[in-house]
């Protein structure tokens, strides 16, 4: 199988000798070219912590998880393409660097995915940010495509895919779907997530080859009602209600 189940592992600054820094359960291993799993560091681990932990009140989990947020777009960013810029500095020197190419636009699924809005914006000034609400059709169990609000360009701009949780991946590919049904290439799509199901990840990568997927962490599976676990709860919950 590509699944190895969560590994625990010791987590500290690396000029550290194994036996001095303490362990931690970990993001499970899953193979897909198209994943990124962030760096299991000791920050993104404590941060974890905080938001999975039922005893945290809504002030920090909206703050801890907009940090974990910023660095899933910081990520995420350096999936986009860049070509060779040289700039001149104020003591009349050039500098060879980058700059971004193509326009991006960041498209949430509400409402959880739209918790991860204000972490794009940060990053990139007055970005444009569409929306897609789907619900469980109460008739076919199935999800459903309710609204959508997108760019009338979408097609010529590189989008990230907002969605903070990833089950069993029944919206993230209707969403997607939907992308690719106003013209957008499955390759200029990238999904940023905070928490995934090993499941949910090998339904959407093997569905989407293309698609980069940008997560904090592959947790261990989903229980009978569907919810991750270990998990942090309802994420849209404990986001936007008190
Ligand atoms: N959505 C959530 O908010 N939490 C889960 O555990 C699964 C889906």
């Amino acid at each position: 199988s590509d699944v190895k189940l969560a590994p625990t592992q010791c987590v500290g600054p690396i000029y550290r000798a194994e036996s001095q820094k303490p362990t931690a359960t970990v993001s499970t291993e899953v193979q897909f070219d198209a994943l990124t799993i962030l760096p299991q560091t000791p920050q993104l681990i404590a941060l974890l912590s905080i938001i999975r932990n039922k005893e945290t009140q809504r002030g920090d989990f909206i703050f801890y998880s907009n940090r974990i947020i910023r660095l899933l777009v910081e990520e995420g960013l350096n999936h986009l393409p860049t070509v060779e810029h040289t700039v001149t500095t104020p003591v009349g020197r050039p500098y060879d660097g980058l700059v971004f190419q193509g326009k991006i636009c960041g498209v949430s699924i509400m409402r959880a995915g739209e918790a991860m809005e204000q972490g794009l914006r940060e990053c990139c000034r007055s970005v444009r940010i569409g929306k897609i609400l789907i619900q469980r059709d109460e008739e076919t169990a199935q999800p459903k495509l309710f609204y959508d609000k997108l760019p009338e360009d979408i097609a010529d701009r590189w989008v990230l895919l907002l969605d903070p949780m990833l089950a069993t991946g029944g919206s993230a590919i209707m969403a997607v779907e939907v992308l690719k049904s106003r013209g957008v290439p499955e390759d200029r799509i990238l999904f940023l997530n905070v928490l995934a199901s090993p499941e949910g990840i090998r339904n959407f990568a093997t569905r989407f080859p293309k698609l980069r997927v940008v997560t904090a962490f592959v947790d261990q599976g989903l229980d009978a009602s569907n919810y991750i676990i270990p998990g942090l709860g309802d994420f849209g919950d404990r986001y936007y209600t008190r």
